[in-house]
């Protein structure tokens, strides 16, 4: 990364804040609205759709933490218990995460469990309380192995014209072997390619409304 570029802070259209990468261009959620998207593609779209109560999630791209939030508040709103495992290869300074607004944007979330989930140590599990447990892993996807085994993955990688190393098959194919059957994979991203490149490592791919600014999204089904 040109280190004279930075990560800026932007408002989104919801209110919430998100982040801008200025050397890949790119900001880390829609500009449409941050919480708004993320609700949508990996709350209603995601763990909703996961019938058990005891389930185990990866996120690719953990950033802000705000799936890592909002996952939190729907396992406490539903008395369920989450295994989080979030991986990041740039992992944030405190300086920009007490800068988001999401906090406010959170009403079922304790300022202390947003900065636990922060400041907790990397590669070790964090248990935030009774139902959301984290291990925050500093580890590009391409090299990540697993010996446990997920109900759902959180593809919330960079898009294909920032980072197309992000979305090639390989990933999903491993990606495919990590997942347990009936589980899925769920992400904002609904190119033609990667939809493909799904159901060649063996995904059960279905298109569904994408968040607002985007037409589809995408939920890829281990049968
Ligand atoms: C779209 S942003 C993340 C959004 C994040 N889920 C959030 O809510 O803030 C993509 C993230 O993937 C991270 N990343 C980039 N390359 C990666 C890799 N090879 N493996 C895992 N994460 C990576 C980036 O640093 C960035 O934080």
């Amino acid at each position: 990364m040109d280190m004279k570029k930075g990560i800026l802070i932007q408002e989104t259209k919801d209110g919430s804040h998100t982040l801008y990468n200025e050397s890949l261009d790119e900001t880390y959620h829609s500009t449409h609205g941050a919480v708004q998207e993320a609700n949508h593609v990996f709350i209603d779209n995601g763990i909703k759709l996961i019938d058990k109560s005891d389930i185990n999630i990866l996120e690719v791209g953990f950033g802000t933490g705000l799936n890592a939030i909002l996952t939190n508040n729907y396992a406490k709103e539903n008395s369920i218990v989450i295994n989080y495992i979030g991986l990041e290869t740039i992992p944030l300074g405190m300086d920009l995460i007490n800068k988001l607004n999401y906090l406010s944007e959170n009403k079922y979330l304790s300022e202390d469990e947003f900065m636990n989930i922060h400041k907790c140590d990397w590669e070790i599990p964090s248990q935030i309380n009774d139902s959301f447990s984290i291990t925050k892993k500093n580890i590009r996807i391409q090299n990540f192995q697993s010996e446990h085994n997920f109900d759902l993955v959180y593809y919330d990688a960079f898009g294909p014209r920032a980072q197309i190393e992000m979305w090639d098959r390989s990933i999903f194919e491993n990606l495919f072997s990590l997942i347990n059957h009936g589980g899925k994979l769920v992400t904002y991203c609904a190119m033609g390619q990667f939809k493909r490149d799904l159901k060649s490592v063996g995904f059960v791919v279905e298109c569904v409304q994408g968040p607002p600014g985007k037409r589809e999204m995408t939920i890829a089904s281990k049968k």
